[in-house]
Order: C-alpha cells, then sequence, then structure tokens
C-alpha cells in the first residue's frame, strides 16, 4: 500500500459515515458509506441513476478522497433529495429471545430491534446510546444465551441474492446476511452452481457463516467465499473484506480474532463454478452415493447424501435445542499427537497440512462415557456425542455447567482441552 494512503487511511477512519456532498454545479450526490465506498446518485430527467463504488485501487481512492475533503468542488449536504425508502426502526423493549437461539434456553434482551438493510444497521447503531453492549443476532444456530442480555439485540434480516458477475462458467453472486443458509444452498444446487454443496442442511443465516468460517464434509465456505461486506460499530463506516482479509481458518476468522466486536456483517458475495469437481472424499457421503455409479454423480446427490447424514446424526433443532457440534475438534502438535497415539492408538485423527494432528472430539466424548448422557432437562446426544442437546426446560447456565463436566473429564482421561465452538453469551 501507498504510504499517502495509510496517510488517507489515518484522516477518514477518524470521520463519521455516511458523509453526503454534492457536486457543485451538477446534478450529482454521493453518500460516502466508509474508507473504501461511496454511492453516487445522479438525476437523468426524472429518473436517479445509483452506481456504487468500491475504492481499492489508485484511481478511486483518490476520487474518494476529494469528495470527502475538497469542499470547493463536493459541497456537504444538509438537504438529501433522494427517498431511498429508509426503514423506520422499531425498539422492542424486553424482548423474548427464548425462540430465536435454536438451543431455546430462556433470555430477553433489554432493547431488541430488527433491521433490514444497511441503512437499518447504521440507524440502530446510531440509536444505541454509548456503552450499551450489542449482540447481533442471525439465525442463532451457535450462540448459548448464559443470562439476559442487559444491552440492545440487533436482528440482522437483510434479504437478497443478486448475480452480479457470470462469465459462462463462474458466477459471483451476492447473498444478504439474513438469508437463511440451507435455503441459499439450495438454491445453487437448482441453479446448477457449484461448490457449496457439501454444506446443505447448516442451521443459520448466510451473515453468520463466514464468522466461524463453516465447513462440513471435506468443504468450508472459505473455498467458496469472493469477500463479506460489514458496517463498522464505531462510526457506521462500511467495509468490504477481501476472503484474504477474512483470515479464515478452521472455525475461524477475523471477526472471531483481531476484529472481533467491531463489525455487523450485511453481505457475502461467493465464487461458485459451474463445473466445480464434487467433493465426495468424506466416506460417508461415498457409502450414500455407492448405489450408482461415480460418473453419474451430480451436485444435487452430494446434497441429498449430507442431508440425509446430517439428519441421521445431528438432532433436528426444531424439535431438540442445540446448537451443533458444541465443542471443536482439538488440534494437537505433532509430538503431543505422538504421545496420545501411544495409548490410543485406534483414536480417529486427521493430519493437518503443518504437522499437527486433529482429533475427533465426539470420539474422547463418547470414550470418556458421555455419549446420551442425560439430566433430564439437557444431555448429551445419543447419535454424536459432540452435539449437547436442550431436551426441554434447561437454562444455559446448566448446558454450560455440563459442558464443563465433560471438559474436565477429558481433560482428566486424555490430557486433552476442549474448546467450545459455540458462542458463549453473557458468561
Ligand atoms: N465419533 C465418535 N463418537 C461420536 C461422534 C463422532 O466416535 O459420538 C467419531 C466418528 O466415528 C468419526 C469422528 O468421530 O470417526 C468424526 O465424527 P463426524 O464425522 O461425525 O464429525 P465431527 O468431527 O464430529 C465435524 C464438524 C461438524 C461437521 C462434521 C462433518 C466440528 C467441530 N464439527 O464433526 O460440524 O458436520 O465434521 O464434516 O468440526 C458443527 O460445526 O456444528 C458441525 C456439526
Amino acid at each position: 500500500m501507498h504510504s499517502e494512503w495509510r496517510e488517507l487511511d489515518g484522516m477518514e477512519g477518524a470521520m463519521k459515515y455516511p458523509v453526503l456532498r454534492k457536486l457543485k454545479g451538477a446534478d450529482a450526490w454521493y453518500r460516502v458509506e466508509g474508507p473504501r465506498q461511496w454511492v453516487e446518485w445522479q438525476r437523468i430527467g426524472s429518473r436517479w441513476m445509483k452506481h456504487v463504488v468500491v475504492a481499492h485501487q489508485h484511481p478511486e481512492r483518490m476520487t474518494l478522497h476529494d469528495i470527502l475533503n475538497d469542499v470547493e468542488r463536493y459541497e456537504p449536504v444538509v438537504d438529501w433529495p433522494i427517498a431511498e425508502g429508509e426503514e423506520r426502526l422499531e425498539v422492542e423493549r424486553d424482548a423474548d429471545l427464548g425462540a430465536l437461539t435454536t438451543f431455546r434456553v430462556p433470555g430477553k434482551a433489554a432493547h431488541f430491534i430488527r433491521v433490514r438493510s444497511e441503512s437499518g444497521v447504521r440507524q440502530a447503531l446510531n440509536w444505541r446510546p454509548e456503552g450499551m453492549p450489542l449482540l447481533v443476532l442471525g439465525g442463532g444456530s451457535n450462540m448459548l444465551l448464559h443470562a439476559d442480555w442487559p444491552g440492545l439485540v440487533l436482528h440482522v434480516d437483510v434479504p437478497g441474492v443478486e448475480v452480479v458477475a457470470d462469465d459462462g462458467r463462474f458466477v459471483e453472486v451476492v447473498v444478504g446476511a439474513g438469508e437463511p443458509w440451507h435455503d441459499w444452498v439450495m438454491q445453487t444446487v437448482d441453479a446448477g452452481w457449484g461448490g457449496l454443496e457439501n454444506l446443505a442442511l447448516i442451521p443459520g443465516r448466510v451473515g453468520a457463516a463466514p464468522m466461524q468460517n463453516i465447513g462440513a464434509y471435506g468443504v468450508e465456505i472459505k473455498d467458496r467465499c469472493a469477500w463479506v461486506e460489514a458496517v463498522s460499530r464505531a462510526d457506521g463506516g462500511l467495509r468490504r473484506f477481501s476472503a484474504e482479509e477474512c483470515a479464515f481458518g478452521y472455525r475461524e476468522s477475523v471477526f472471531k480474532g483481531p476484529e472481533r466486536d467491531r463489525w455487523v456483517i450485511t453481505r457475502v458475495a461467493f465464487r461458485l463454478d459451474r463445473e466445480a469437481p464434487l467433493r465426495t472424499d468424506y466416506g460417508a457421503i461415498r457409502e450414500e452415493l455407492a448405489g450408482r455409479p461415480e460418473a453419474e454423480w451430480t451436485a444435487r446427490d452430494v446434497a441429498e447424501a449430507v442431508i440425509r447424514i446430517r439428519r441421521s446424526k445431528l438432532p433436528d433443532p426444531a424439535v431438540l435445542g442445540n446448537a451443533g457440534s458444541f465443542f471443536k475438534n482439538p488440534v494437537l502438535s505433532a509430538e503431543a499427537y505422538a504421545a496420545f497415539a501411544a495409548q490410543h492408538p485406534d483414536a480417529p485423527h486427521y493430519p493437518q497440512a503443518d504437522g499437527s494432528v486433529k482429533l475427533a472430539a465426539g470420539w474422547l466424548i463418547e470414550r470418556a462415557g458421555w455419549k446420551g448422557h442425560d439430566r433430564g432437562t439437557h444431555g448429551v446426544h445419543d447419535r454424536q456425542a459432540l452435539v449437547l442437546v436442550n431436551k426441554g426446560g434447561a437454562t444455559g447456565a446448566q448446558i454450560w455447567q455440563l459442558a464443563q463436566h465433560i471438559r474436565e473429564d477429558v481433560l482428566s482421561q486424555f490430557h486433552v482441552e476442549l474448546e467450545p465452538e459455540v458462542n458463549q453469551i453473557g458468561a
């Protein structure tokens, strides 16, 4: 990056977005949404032409700098003439969160706002008094509520599926954070856009998928994500994170790491491939498809196989409260794995590219004797030990206590530490 751009970033990072400007002597209006993006409107006859510009490179970065700083040419705007159908915010007090997370444990939000657009996100952020804690909620499929939320819960419901590029083979599709993940995957299968079929039936919404780089059956969202757009909680600015900037890892991303709690994801772009090779290396998928010659397998067959496998092992959150795998699969160094394997040569293990070895937490928990463990209102799923379940009436604190007991037991039996995969809220 040029050094002068870093200076620009410094200045523009200090602004409060959006910033409104008008080009003097012309019918051109600008809404700068962050240090990297602006929207331009030009009046053509009685119509407005809208142009969204993302400023990654030199000429656009300089133009953006001028729009913001050259007030001789771009005058600050007080009255904004363009009606965009801004959302009307509704703030609900003491809202019940019970039905909004898949664990379905009780909990309330002191304040609750549902938004359907990026400008709605900004309005909600502006509404929030300074210091009020903010929880962003999508499908609620990867969180355990330990208590009521004392601040604002922002339910991101941004809709939309839009093809923005198509060269006959690859398509780039931008999807609103509020779209249900599984519906989106099935839409790609219907359209013949390959690459996401192994991720069928994962609960949750599109906006949460990059947070923890969701993955299953040999595919992770990082393999198909082009970029992620998010609104800054600090200044309302919009930023587009390239896939590289998302720093995806196993159930990790920049949004769980250094940028944690700084953004509200509003849109995710995917790059899909009409000729994507099928990923059927995962044993269970091959078994499901074994009845038919391999040359006939399609992406839809893979999606359907994944759906059958998931239904056979994982509880349906609509029937039994749960958040999928409660723990991550632990990754051991080569030395730690050698010591472990000397005691447990039969344990499933997956060597990683960097020499480390991933273990199956489900196997450890089952071997430790917890599979099917029943505490009346909650317990450990009887077909997959990595999944904790709310059978009805459990609190988040009770489920967390069970998780602690499992963790301590696995540590004492195997000297392996389990880390929760599910976000713990208000712990
Ligand atoms: N296993 C047991 N007992 C159990 C569960 C598993 O012995 O109760 C053994 C299995 O026999 C197998 C190994 O552990 O040898 C792995 O099990 P499985 O294939 O069911 O996958 P997993 O490692 O338990 C991970 C993901 C799942 C994903 C599946 C399939 C994590 C934390 N979990 O589970 O993701 O669907 O692989 O790719 O990485 C989720 O993240 O919520 C989730 C469900």
